[in-house]
């Protein structure tokens, strides 16, 4: 990502530093204790040092395509201490991960602005574990704001930025093989600017292309291993 004056200017709005999309998802999703989450496009650090915080067993990994050796874009409050998130420089769709090693993969205002979008979900099923949750929060592409947001965005971000439908994110997130697929709004703004969409890796695998009606809240559609 271009590191122009834009993006410097930016980074310092109060909203560039929020983790309430991060603390509006932990408050919804399952995750045990020592939970293994990828923090997708991670920035600053600000929202893996959040679950790291607030989940102090996790193991949080922070990835980004923007960090250089010397890691100085994330500060050292983000990136000290004896369970201090870890950091690593990588180009989605490529996840230098282990299949099946993840219990969440979160891309917090991310995945709008990522290249081989669909290559972004696979690889997320791919290091998923079982019963493992994928969430996007990102910008609601219904919303009157989607189109003005990418134009934004396509002058001085991201030539890749789209911002994604529900309904797209669910057909992708199922071609991936993630089924269970859901739908958060805020409370009171479920027209709003913000989504959180919710895919998990169903327990056993299920074929790409399907989708099945997996939720934590619907144990009677769990599929049952070896049936
Ligand atoms: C708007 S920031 C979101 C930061 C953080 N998740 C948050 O909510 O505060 C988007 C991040 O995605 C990263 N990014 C963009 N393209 C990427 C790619 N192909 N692979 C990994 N990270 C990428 C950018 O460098 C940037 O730090």
């Amino acid at each position: 990502m271009a590191d122009n004056l834009f993006i410097k200017l930016f980074s310092r709005l109060p909203m560039a530093r929020s983790t309430r999309a991060y603390a509006f998802i932990l408050d919804r999703i399952d995750l045990p204790p020592d939970a293994v989450i990828l923090d997708l496009g991670a920035g600053a650090g600000h929202g893996s040092t959040f679950l790291n915080q607030a989940l102090p067993d996790a193991r949080v990994i922070g990835l980004d395509i923007d960090y250089g050796p010397a890691m100085d874009k994330i500060p050292p409050e983000h990136r000290d201490g004896p369970n201090a998130p870890v950091y690593i420089q990588a180009n989605a769709p490529e996840f230098p991960l282990a299949d099946e090693s993840l219990d969440a993969v979160m891309a917090m205002m991310t995945f709008h602005c990522l290249p081989q979008p669909q290559q972004v979900l696979n690889e997320a099923a791919r290091v998923l574990r079982p019963d493992g949750a994928l969430v996007i929060g990102d910008v609601n592409g219904e919303h009157w704001m989607g189109r003005p947001f990418e134009w934004v965005e396509h002058r001085f971000i991201s030539p890749y930025t789209h911002a994604y439908t529900a309904r797209e994110l669910e057909s992708m997130m199922a071609a991936a093989g993630l089924g269970g697929f859901t739908l958060l709004r805020r409370p009171g703004k479920e027209q709003g600017f913000m989504q959180w969409c919710v895919g998990y890796k169903a327990f056993p695998p299920i074929n790409r292309g399907q989708s099945i009606p997996l939720t934590r809240d619907a144990e009677a559609n769990r599929p049952v291993p070896g049936q």
